[in-house]
């Protein structure tokens, strides 16, 4: 018997992803024909949006969210989160659109949602997760973030800032989307640090991030800054739950 997981949304921020975005989502239809695809697009420059549109025009299964001015990944995924909860999706699930998540590999996520995890993180740094073209650079700032993270948050996680992953609609309605303030990809180690304070289960599969071919990385020292002391804030923050002692 095949297991389901539910309904499932696959929200796709944009930013300039013109040539990507035709292209992940003909392989997220052919991989996956069932699950439908949100693009939350922040009224890009090059006209993605527009292009947003035709896909959704010919394709019931496409859904295009257009926001006024780029905000950040984290606001454009929250729009699109409040999105998916009102439409009554099961799992609401975050992709990359440049490609270096694999939408043939989103079926190991679904099934760790469907086996139970509240929260599957595509991860490329457990055992058999991989990593394709990226510059050592990123690496050591990845594995740098990571190593930072498991420091000041004492999380079980290796790959909190990976952006592959599925919630549980649940989850997502338990820890609450309110008040987050993260805009960049500090978003992603909000959300799982939220995620395990509730004591819900996440579960890391292995993946393979492919580094982008076209199109261009929105990282910056910005978001790396932004990342780094609200970390710092939500460790300190934490510390009287660490270090409270038991009885
Ligand atoms: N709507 C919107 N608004 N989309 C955005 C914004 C924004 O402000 N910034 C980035 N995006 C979109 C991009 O268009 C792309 O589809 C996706 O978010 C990821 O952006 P990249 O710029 O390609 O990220 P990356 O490859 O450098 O970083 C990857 O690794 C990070 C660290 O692990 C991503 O997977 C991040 O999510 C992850 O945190
Ligand atoms: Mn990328």
């Amino acid at each position: 018997m095949e297991r389901t997981p539910g309904r499932v949304l696959v929200i796709v921020p944009t930013y300039n992803e013109r040539e990507n975005l035709p292209l992940i989502t003909r392989r997220l239809r052919e991989a996956l024909p069932d699950v439908h695809l949100l693009v939350a697009d922040d009224n890009s420059p090059d006209g993605t949006g527009r292009i947003a549109d035709e896909l959704a025009e010919a394709d019931d299964h496409i859904h295009v969210m257009h926001r006024t001015s780029k905000q950040g990944l984290g606001a454009a995924y929250i729009a699109g989160f409040r999105w998916g909860l009102a439409e009554g999706y099961d799992v609401l699930v975050e992709m990359d659109a440049d490609g270096s998540h694999q939408p043939e590999q989103l079926h190991k996520l679904l099934d760790a949602v469907a086996d139970g995890a509240d929260l599957a993180i595509g991860s490329r740094w457990v055992p058999g997760g991989k990593t394709v073209n990226w510059p050592f650079s990123r690496e050591l700032l990845s594995r740098g973030a990571n190593t930072y993270v498991r420091l000041v948050l004492g999380i079980p996680v290796r790959d909190a800032t990976a952006g592959f992953r599925a919630y549980r609609a649940a989850t997502l309605e338990k820890i609450g989307l309110d008040d987050v303030e993260s805009q960049g990809y500090c978003f992603q180690v909000d959300l799982t640090l939220r995620t395990v304070r509730q004591g819900l289960r996440v579960t890391e599969m292995p993946i393979t991030f492919v580094e982008r071919t076209v199109g261009s990385s929105k990282m910056s020292r910005k978001i790396i800054f932004e990342a780094f002391w609200r970390v710092a804030i939500w460790g300190v923050a934490g510390l009287g739950e660490r270090f409270r002692p038991r009885r």
